[in-house]
């Protein structure tokens, strides 16, 4: 009998055709966006895999009442929506997809960027409304990237690659991370190791790229915000509790901070109602990996960590359950 593999929400099918050759799979019926939590918890007991999203929740109960249940193949290289540690007790495999988001999460990040240092979007906004804007040679001014500090806090594959960006923008590059970087590696982006409060001090830009842990909650609250320059502008395109909305809100009212790119927020899928108001901040819904061609290339990964489980080959694995 085919192996059976439950999807929680309906993708773009080509990624996914060698897993649909193979197995018996099951989407959300035509015109669904996705199963809910309490249908897969129902089903859950009939199926060999589990392909998640990132922003669905996979706790124990419902592992528990995965009878058969032998690998969660979660479309994401975070996998904070899994309750990794029951996983392992129930010696279920966890997989991520680590290298279709790096490119375009960077790519991502580096607009946002340009786009609140240069005003891209408030200055779209104004010039839509007639006499809302006024052009002079004064007016209008941003900052400029060249010459200027970007600092990464989470210099993995994806704060690696918008280094890379940054350093092609002329930009100087500081990071910190959990653990130091190789000499070579640190060459060959040019960038210089930095404990977090100097970082903070130093940068014009600060970017999290860090994945979402205990440790990494609230890793931009009151504190860290008070540390930065005034002029400076925080990056978030990893997951939103890294940074305290409402300390991020409080300064941005003080002007404490000169301004923010997020692709994700702290409560969900939508921001803080204040953050809507200000003109230096620029609000996206979770874009990072969100192309056409990342849709796809994360669909085959997701179906081919499954397949390469079952059948043997490499997989991207979270959890060691031996
Ligand atoms: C997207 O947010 C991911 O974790 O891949």
């Amino acid at each position: 009998m085919k192996k059976r593999v439950l999807v929680t929400y309906n993708m773009l099918r080509p990624g996914y055709s060698e897993l649909e050759e193979k197995y018996d799979v099951t989407f959300p019926p035509e015109g669904r966006e996705s199963f809910t939590y309490g249908e897969v918890l129902s089903m859950i007991g009939e199926y060999d895999a589990l392909q998640s999203m990132f922003n669905f929740k996979v706790d124990a109960p419902l592992m528990e009442a995965g009878r058969k249940l032998k690998i969660i193949s979660n479309y994401a290289v975070g996998f904070d929506n899994i309750d990794v540690e029951a996983a392992t007790r129930l010696k279920i495999q966890v997989t991520n997809t680590p290298h279709q988001v790096t490119e375009p999460t960077a790519d991502q990040a580096l607009g946002l960027l340009l786009a609140v240092s240069r005003r891209i979007s408030e200055l779209d906004r104004r010039l839509r409304i007639p006499g809302n804007v006024h052009v002079g040679l004064l007016e209008n001014l941003g900052h400029s990237l060249y010459g200027s500090t970007l600092g990464i806090i989470g210099m993995g594959r994806i704060g690696q690659a918008l280094a890379r960006r940054c350093r092609a923008c002329g930009m100087k590059i500081v990071y910190n991370n959990r653990n130091r970087l190789p000499s070579e590696t640190e060459t060959l982006y040019e960038a210089r190791y930095m404990p977090l409060d100097e970082l903070l001090s130093v940068s014009d830009v600060v970017s999290v790229n860090a994945p979402l842990t205990p440790e990494t909650y609230h890793i931009i609250s009151e504190r860290e915000l008070s540390l930065m320059k005034p002029t400076a502008i925080l990056v978030n395109t990893a997951r939103g509790p890294l940074v305290d909305e409402n300390a991020l809100i409080a300064a941005l009212q003080k002007g404490t901070i000169g301004g923010a790119g997020l692709d994700v927020f702290e409560n969900g899928d939508y921001p803080t109602e204040e953050l809507l108001h200000f003109d230096n901040v620029v609000l996206n819904p979770h874009l990072g990996t969100q192309t056409v061609e990342t849709r796809n290339e994360m669909a085959k990964q997701v179906s081919d960590n499954i397949i390469n489980f079952f059948e043997g080959g490499k997989i991207y694995k979270v959890n060691n359950i031996g």
